[in-house]
């Protein structure tokens, strides 16, 4: 465990800090609080987070220096947050192999197949083969994007559960957060259905309370539980309120790739999960601009998607990470739309070589995350929500609360940051896409005003591969700096 400099920390702020293994960093120390220091920053290996954990950081190192822009007095960050990361040098390569091929559609195929070298391998079920394996599914399925991934993972739950479903008077409702962003509430009207909102704790995350309410009230039998911003709600009771009235789960995890609740990875079918859809757009852990995968363990849910996403006459022989139930497939394609929604191959060849870069970037994340909580969790002007219990996040982005101010201050607090390189964003802005009261088109919600208050003043920022810890602290000072001069 990382031993960084020690604080005289708030009560609250002890009680979050002492939960160990959420980011897998525990701080503890002198008693005395000393900002965190070039001379701090210096010390830890910026190439090496390994031994990073490791570093013991003594107080007479620290000095009362902040690591400021050179040419101001003030805090200033010089680079760009909003900056996504950059395609590995191979995925760049195989593009243009791609390319210079003119293979691009997704059964192009490229790569001479294994055993038999007339045959062709695409890039894109390649790739769906190894995403299977990250998020230990049986079956993948690329996409142009998530939402994709989440429309198609309800169609082919609406298409499985006919029977039973249409038995419910009424349309099909289901259930999903009130604070999520605006493709979740647009793939269940895509699909025809009406969202059941619910709300969210003070720690951004599904109540599971009010899940179970809404469950009993609307007879939904679907949910989607979307964790946003990577921030994981308490699975185990989604769980056993779906078991209990009878709900196919259906998990969002746009930004939730390489989080757990209690060891078990989001997404995973032990929470009884039928499909789980994940994220490659380009502010996620994984960059291709655009794209999504749906994960499942279930053929039939596998299996329709992959008919709908477009794959026509014989083409699903291709897949890598699908069934080999071709009785299935023929079964269900005459009655199966195409809505092609499938992934290109330059975007597969774009992701192929990110996925074994995955653990660094979680570790790298967490670190920085965990400098950024430790530093923010002792200003007086902000609330960090924390995490569950049993939660693990990635930390790629990092959301907290304006205490005591109405708009225009909270607006003047983040022009403030703006203006000194930290740009960010207030969820319950009335032009933010995650701010349910803009989602005319899906029936926002008139109950979720608990939810309203949770995100009114939330601050949203990102927290991107390239930030060093010399920029996690500026950033930190950029913060406090602004909440001084606006308070
Ligand atoms: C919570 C959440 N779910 C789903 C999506 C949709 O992802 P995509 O842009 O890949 O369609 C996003 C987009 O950022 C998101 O934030």
């Amino acid at each position: 465990m990382a031993r960084l400099c020690g604080t005289k920390l708030s009560k609250d702020s002890r009680k979050m800090q002492e939960k160990t293994g959420q980011f897998g960093f525990t701080f503890s120390g002198p008693r005395k609080y000393t900002r965190l220091s070039p001379a701090f920053v210096a010390r830890v290996p910026q190439d090496d987070l390994t031994s990073a954990k490791n570093v013991v950081v003594e107080e007479s190192a620290l000095t009362s220096d902040t690591v400021y822009d050179k040419d101001s007095v003030e805090p200033r960050l010089a680079i760009n947050i909003k900056s996504p990361c950059p395609v590995p040098e191979a995925g760049i390569q195989r593009c243009r192999e791609v390319m210079e091929s003119g293979r691009m559609f997704r059964y192009g195929g490229l790569t001479p197949g294994a055993n038999n070298p007339d045959q062709t391998v695409d890039d894109v079920s390649l790739v769906e083969k190894s995403f299977a394996d990250v998020t230990g599914h049986k079956y993948c399925v690329a996409l142009n994007s998530c939402g994709s991934a989440i429309f198609l993972a309800v169609f082919a739950v609406l298409k499985k559960e006919h029977e039973r479903l249409s038995k419910i008077p009424g349309p099909t409702k289901i259930l999903t957060n009130a604070f999520t962003f605006a493709a979740v509430p647009s793939a269940i009207v895509h699909a025809g259905c009406e969202p059941e909102y619910v709300n969210c704790t003070d720690q951004f995350v599904i109540d599971v309370e009010d899940f179970e309410r809404k469950a009993k009230e609307s007879g939904a039998k679907i949910a989607i539980v979307s964790h946003m911003r990577g921030r994981l709600c308490d699975m185990s009771g989604v769980a056993e309120v779906c078991k209990k009235y009878d709900i196919t789960l259906i998990e969002d995890c746009a930004h939730s790739l390489g989080c757990d609740w209690k060891g078990v990875k989001s997404g995973s079918s032990e929470h009884g999960t039928v499909a789980a859809c994940f994220s490659a757009q380009s502010n996620k852990l994984i960059n291709s601009g655009e794209g999504g995968f749906l994960v499942t363990d279930d053929e039939e849910v596998a299996v329709r998607a992959i008919l709908c996403a477009g794959s026509y006459e014989y083409l699903y022989k291709s897949h890598l990470a699908a069934p080999e139930n071709y009785e299935l497939f023929e079964k269900l394609k005459f009655e199966t739309p195409n809505y092609s929604l499938r992934m290109h191959q330059i975007t597969a060849a774009i992701i192929e070589p990110q996925l074994p870069l995955l653990e660094d970037r979680y570790k790298k994340h967490r670190y920085n995350y965990a400098i950024a909580d430790r530093r923010l969790c002792e200003l007086e002007g902000i609330r960090l929500p924390g995490t569950l219990d049993g939660a693990t996040g990635v930390g790629d982005s990092l959301q907290f609360n304006l205490k005591n101010r109405n708009w225009d201050e909270a607006h003047a607090f983040c022009k403030e940051c703006a203006k000194r390189g930290v740009p960010m964003e207030i969820f319950g802005a009335a032009d933010n896409a995650r701010n349910f009261k803009t989602w005319q088109f899906a029936l926002p919600p008139s109950d979720c005003e608990p939810s309203y208050k949770h995100i009114e003043y939330a601050a949203d920022l990102r927290l991107p591969l390239h930030l060093t810890e010399s920029d996690v602290h500026t950033i930190c000072d950029v913060i406090e700096f602004s909440l001084k001069v606006t308070s």
